[in-house]
């Protein structure tokens, strides 16, 4: 992984993607659900997001960590291999049910992987490529050969019901994916972040001695985002950090089979393939169904690409790019 375009050269070897899965909570909310609650309606949400419902997760049953229970033991069941094979468990959430016991273990014990190493990553949005990326280097240096790497949120923990402006976008849901080493992989990745950015969204913990809880900081423990700024970010960041990657490992654009991006807005994703000279039909997307899904929007769509027949022999080129909060964007290229 670099942060240069000097090379042309793409890297062989690392993680390849043998098994996906995911889960979204039962319950849907539609905008038209929304509509009763806060002052919007179908037709803006829509034309302005392309989200037409989301999946809600349940409090008597759905958690992060449950979520992230049920799509890592669909993946290994996909992958079809025993847990006792996997040497490292990476959970991406920025919406942790708890702090410690660390998610990945709760999912070492409930898949049975007692082999693996295990971790928590917090990148927002990105998480779950930032986890990818983590695993494959993990893969590279040998130490381990086999990782799950899961994306979970239960974001409607965190939405301010009374703000119309961010409700309406997120929900719920996890997605995860087993991968092994695999020399004739072709995979590479950029990642970058700007701090100095990073006032645009925030979310502060309600756990903070010393903190008066006025209204001000009760609203802070709700997602707080400046949408226009995320999203000029995002057309400007995304499609530029995509042809870094393609331009270092050599990629024409027109090479790349699916261009599988963050499912934030499809306005955004529709800007990005303009923006590359790419067909629409190649960047799929589920945004209508799911909303934004955080660092478990990849991941999930992946899970109904590879159902729908679209992905799983390895035999497609892919880029999968994220973007949110920090300012934290990345980009993956390789055959899934
Ligand atoms: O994972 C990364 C997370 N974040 C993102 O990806 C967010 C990126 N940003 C966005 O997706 C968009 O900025 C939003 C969907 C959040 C907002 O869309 P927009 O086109 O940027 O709308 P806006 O904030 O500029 O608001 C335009 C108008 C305003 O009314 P006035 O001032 O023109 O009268 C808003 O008050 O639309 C109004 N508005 C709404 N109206 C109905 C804002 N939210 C709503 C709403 N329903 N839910």
């Amino acid at each position: 992984m670099s942060n240069t375009n000097s090379s042309t050269e793409m890297t062989r070897g690392f993680g390849r993607v043998i098994g996906i899965g995911s889960y979204l909570p039962d319950r849907i909310m539609t905008n038209d659900d929304l509509a009763k609650i806060v002052d919007t309606n179908d037709a803006w949400i829509t034309e302005r997001t392309g989200i037409k419902e989301r999946h809600i997760s349940d409090p008597e049953k759905d958690t992060s960590e449950s979520m992230a229970i049920e799509a890592a033991k669909r993946a290994v069941a996909d992958a079809g291999i025993d847990p006792m094979e996997i040497g490292l468990i990476i959970v991406a959430s920025t919406t942790p049910n708890v702090l410690f016991p660390v998610l990945s273990a709760s999912v070492q014990a409930a898949v049975d992987a007692d082999n693996a190493m295990c971790f928590d990553t917090n990148a927002a949005c990105p998480g779950f490529l930032t986890a990818f990326v983590t695993a494959q280097n993990y893969l590279r240096s040998g130490m381990v050969k086999t990782a799950l790497v899961i994306g979970t949120e239960n974001l409607s923990n965190y939405m301010d019901f009374t703000d119309r402006g961010t409700c309406i976008l997120f929900g719920d849901g996890a997605g995860a994916c087993v991968i092994t080493s695999d020399e004739t992989l072709q995979y590479d990745a950029i990642m970058r972040a700007a701090g100095k950015r990073g006032e645009c969204m925030h979310c502060e913990s309600y756990m903070q001695k010393g903190k008066e809880k006025t209204p001000e900081f009760l609203k802070s423990n709700y997602i707080q985002m400046d949408g226009q700024t995320v999203f000029k970010f995002a057309v400007t960041e995304v499609p530029k950090i995509i042809e870094d990657l393609l331009g270092k490992t050599g990629t024409d654009p027109d090479e790349i089979d699916y261009y599988i991006l963050h499912q934030a807005n499809r306005r955004i994703i529709e800007s990005v393939a303009k923006r590359l000279k790419q067909p629409i039909e190649k960047f799929p997307m589920n945004i209508e169904k799911t909303g934004n899904t955080s660092s478990a929007s990849i991941p999930i769509l992946l899970d109904e690409m590879k159902k729908q027949g679209l992905l799983g022999e390895g035999k497609k080129k892919v880029v999968m790019s994220s973007f949110g909060a920090g300012l934290l964007w990345g980009a993956v290229q390789t055959e899934i």
